[in-house]
């Protein structure tokens, strides 16, 4: 498939690329096609230093956008709905996957989810007909999936109103060998797994973790 990481010069999309690359065509995106190009380059050179082969180029967001199958939206909160008034015009039928938690920081992490309830339903507001949502990989440390250490199996919460859409990141989900896919519903499921973001990051913060993720027993 090709697919588009949005903000793909980031910390977490950085993951994705890495583990992504090596069965399908990967597309950064970034707001400057040029620190698109310098980061896939690096990602390149972070497979090659592995023995690893990938096939990664940059754009600027929109051009990675065109063609694409599948978008991952790798962008803070605060810039995804300028990053989709950027890309809407080569939307048609896309899987849009969003990651995205709404949260701020004072002395601890809190989740600030919108009126609609959770980032994965406002993004669904903004897309034209025929886009799907999928929300997936909220409680993901990027860390862990840019090490490539398949030893630890994290959980992934995927959740989604269109089952071919979610049935896609199920499997691009299994093709990364630290984690296993789980089917968490509706698209509206969103609203909880969203909010356990912010309490891993509180976790991570208070006891000292790193890279806290979550495995259910
Ligand atoms: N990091 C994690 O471990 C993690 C885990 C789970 C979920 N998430 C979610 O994944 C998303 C990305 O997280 P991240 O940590 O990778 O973020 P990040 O590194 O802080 O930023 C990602 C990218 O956002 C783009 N960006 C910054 N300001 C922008 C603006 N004004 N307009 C448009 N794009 C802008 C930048 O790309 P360009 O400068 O190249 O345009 C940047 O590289 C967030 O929504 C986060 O909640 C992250």
């Amino acid at each position: 498939m090709n697919i588009a990481i949005l903000g793909g010069t980031g910390d977490i999309g950085e993951g994705f690329a890495l583990n992504w690359a090596g069965n399908h065509h990967i597309r950064i995106g970034s707001r400057k096609a040029d620190k698109a190009e310098i980061a896939a380059e690096s990602y390149r050179d972070a497979l090659a230093g592995q023995g690893m082969k990938g096939d990664i180029l940059g754009f600027d967001n929109r051009t990675a956008s065109e063609g694409a199958d599948v978008i991952i939206l790798t962008v803070p909160h605060k810039h995804v709905a300028g990053v989709i008034d950027i890309v809407r015009p080569v939307l048609d039928c896309q899987i849009i996957i969003s990651p995205v938690v709404p949260m701020t920081k004072a002395e601890y992490f809190e989740y600030t989810p919108p009126t609609q309830g959770s980032v994965a339903e406002e993004i669904l507001e903004m897309l034209p007909e025929g886009t799907s949502v999928v929300a997936a990989y909220h409680t993901i440390a990027s860390g862990r999936l840019c090490s490539l250490d398949p030893t630890f199996k994290c959980d992934v919460m995927i959740c989604g109103d269109d089952h071919h859409s979610k049935e896609v990141v199920i499997d691009l989900t299994d093709e990364i060998e630290c984690l296993r896919p789980l089917d968490a519903g509706p698209l509206a499921a969103a609203r909880t797994i969203e909010s356990l973001t912010p309490m891993l990051l509180n976790l991570a913060m208070l006891n000292n973790l790193k890279d806290p993720s979550i495995k259910i027993l």
